[in-house]
């Protein structure tokens, strides 16, 4: 309803617009491995990161210095005016914006940007619960919900360019079975833009790692698992966080290599971070002339120099501009910047009509250094997960509704428990590489807290104690047993759908009580990613997370 109306405002802007002859901004789309204006022109982005730093808390978890707080920056009037003149003359023509709010109003940063001819790339992951766990990942309910209700936030704007489903989720080839659930996210909010026709593109944005890992990646990311050509779990944008061109270098010694390696490359790439920072020295950008050239141009379209708003990770510092409260100064990074993106003319070709439709290959292989099955995860179901919280014997009811850790480490006590009873938590497990995904795996973590409570509290014959799990369970009375509720509530485990806006605009699981919990993540120096409390695993799996182990709670 609330989405309904911020439609509504929009649309009357637009069409204001239209009234006094502004031009209003052109719908950018994926012509195959392109990027094409409706004028049929090549669309090449031409971008900062923008965002203000979170509070980053140091730790050997935390190596990439990622934050555990956010600031939206479209939601700040008196902020987005005092920037915009900044960005206007720094050339860009797209920002991107690692988390926002989706319950603040973005009318007047967003239509300022569009007024001004500025895209946003949207990522929708939040800090800590509101990123895939890199330890446990999972798609889950709540986190589809989160995605969708961003997307209806932002839905009524003309300049959405696209909506990364994550950003440097996977690190390392011990990772790269994390790809099965960025596919899946991909495939699910894909199909909430097409039912809603939004024709904002789905991304993702990559750390560069080793190229064994690192292309098969950006080509599983890309595949169409059925063969069938039809694209439809794959991503429209591929963003590569890419930092290997530093100072004074030339395209043979940084870029070639990467080019290379992507030539072929079925969608449209773009570097979604560039910047090296040497220490010491002020960045020429020297590398923007390479980006928008020949050979480059050939495979991607265009980047995002990292960052407008200070950022500081053990690499240096990154910003563009210092801020003091309301008066903005450029350093000479931004005046370098600004030169070189000046002085760019990239090619316009291949022209639309030559670009074809885009090509969907068969997916890579599985090895030792690439784990991810074709095997997707599920479709999200609130209505299902909502019916199973609702049936089972034991539920959980945190006592505080802010004790982060509860969750997480309840769900490791639990498992630890059905264990010693010779059960599993392999119903709430997901394992991307095996392609495996239990029954109840897709929901949220206090649903699948309760049917493992529920399970333990069963198979002690119902002892009114073992549901207790310190005063955060409560017995309920029911006849059917936790694994008869799931069968019955999801008839279907390995269904996909369409998703649906949540009921609520907070979305999340029907049991109430606090939210799963928050912890050190993992992502880039803007990126987030991670929860390792709410973490299980397969069969007896007893992942003790950073912060709250089972030795607390026994
Ligand atoms: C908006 O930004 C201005 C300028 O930085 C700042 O002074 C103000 O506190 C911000 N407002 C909010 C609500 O964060
Ligand atoms: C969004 O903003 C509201 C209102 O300020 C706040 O209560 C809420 O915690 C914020 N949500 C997130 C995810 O930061
Ligand atoms: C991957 O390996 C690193 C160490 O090389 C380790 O810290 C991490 O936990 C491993 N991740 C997974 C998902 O196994
Ligand atoms: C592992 O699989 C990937 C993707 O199929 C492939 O690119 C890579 O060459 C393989 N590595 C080895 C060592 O076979
Ligand atoms: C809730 O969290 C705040 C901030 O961490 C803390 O000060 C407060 O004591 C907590 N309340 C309860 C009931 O745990
Ligand atoms: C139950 O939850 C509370 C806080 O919500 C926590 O302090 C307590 O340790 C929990 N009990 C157990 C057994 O985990
Ligand atoms: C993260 O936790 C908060 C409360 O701590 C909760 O409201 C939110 O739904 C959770 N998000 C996800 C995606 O689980
Ligand atoms: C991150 O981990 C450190 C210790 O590993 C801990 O002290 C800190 O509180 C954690 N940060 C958050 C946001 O949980
Ligand atoms: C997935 O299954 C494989 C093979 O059994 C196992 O090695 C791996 O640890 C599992 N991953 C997770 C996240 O449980």
């Amino acid at each position: 309803m609330w989405a309904t109306a911020r439609r509504v405002t929009a649309g009357l802007a637009a069409a204001a617009a239209l009234f006094t002859g502004v031009q209003a901004i052109a719908k950018v789309s994926r012509g195959g491995r392109y990027l094409y204006t409706d004028d049929g022109n090549r669309f090449y982005i031409k971008g900062v990161a923008y965002q203000p730093q979170g509070d980053v808390v140091a730790s050997s978890d935390n190596a990439f210095g990622e934050p555990s707080t956010f600031t939206d920056p479209l939601a700040n009037d008196t902020a987005c005016s005092r920037d915009l003149p900044y960005l206007q003359q720094l050339g860009v023509n797209t920002v991107r914006v690692y988390s926002v709010n989706s319950s603040l109003n973005h009318d007047s940063c967003m239509h300022a940007l569009s007024g001004a001819n500025i895209y946003v790339i949207i990522d929708l992951s939040l800090p800590l619960n509101g990123s895939f766990d890199r330890n446990a990942p999972a798609w889950t309910t709540s986190l589809l919900d989160q995605y969708i209700t961003t997307i209806d936030a932002f839905s009524g704007y003309d300049n959405v360019l696209a909506y990364n489903v994550g950003n440097e989720v996977v690190i390392a080839a011990n990772g790269t079975g994390t790809a099965a659930f960025i596919k899946a996210a991909a495939r699910d909010v894909k199909a909430y833009l097409a039912s809603k026709s939004y024709n904002a593109l789905v991304g993702y944005a990559a750390i560069d790692g080793t190229p064994t890992w690192r292309d098969p990646l950006a080509n599983y990311l890309s595949c169409d698992p059925s063969s069938s050509n039809s694209g439809s779990t794959a991503l429209d944008l591929y963003g590569l966080n890419n930092y290997e061109w530093c100072g004074d270098s030339t395209y043979q010694a940084s870029y070639a290599g990467t080019n290379g390696d992507y030539a072929g490359y079925n969608i449209p790439a773009y570097f979604s971070e560039f910047g090296c920072v040497t220490s010491g020295e002020s960045r020429t950008f020297q590398e923007v002339s390479a980006i928008y050239s020949s050979p480059m141009t050939d495979v991607w379209s265009g980047g995002l120099a990292f960052s407008y708003f200070p950022a500081s990770s053990s690499a240096g510092q990154f910003g563009l501009v210092t801020i003091d409260g309301n008066s903005v100064t450029p350093s000479t990074d931004f005046n370098n910047l600004k030169t070189q993106y000046g002085s760019v003319s990239p090619p316009n070709s291949p022209s639309s009509s030559s670009a074809g439709s885009t090509q969907y290959p068969s997916c890579p292989g599985q090895n030792d250094t690439f784990l991810a099955s074709t095997t997707l995860p599920p479709t999200p179901s609130d209505a299902e997960c909502g019916c199973m919280a609702g049936a089972l014997s034991c539920r959980f009811t945190p006592p505080s509704s802010n004790d982060t850790a509860t969750v997480g480490a309840l769900l490791n006590y639990g498992c630890s428990l059905l264990g010693q009873a010779g059960l599993s938590c392999n119903d709430i497990a997901a394992n991307g590489s095996t392609g495996t995904y239990g029954r109840a795996s897709f929901c949220d973590p206090e649903t699948k807290l309760s049917y493992v409570m529920s399970q333990y509290y069963e198979s002690q014959n119902k002892n009114q104690q073992a549901c207790s799990f310190g005063g955060n369970g409560t017995v309920h009375s029911t006849s059917a047993s936790a694994s008869a509720v799931a069968s019955s509530c999801i008839a279907n485990p390995s269904a996909t759908f369409t998703p649906s806006a949540p009921a609520s605009a907070t979305g999340g699981s029907s049991t109430g009580g606090s939210g799963s919990s928050g912890s050190n993540h993992s992502g880039a120096l803007s990126g987030f990613s991670l929860d390792s409390r709410a973490i299980f695993g397969v069969g007896l799996m007893i992942v003790v997370s950073a912060f709250g182990g089972i030795a607390t709670l026994a």
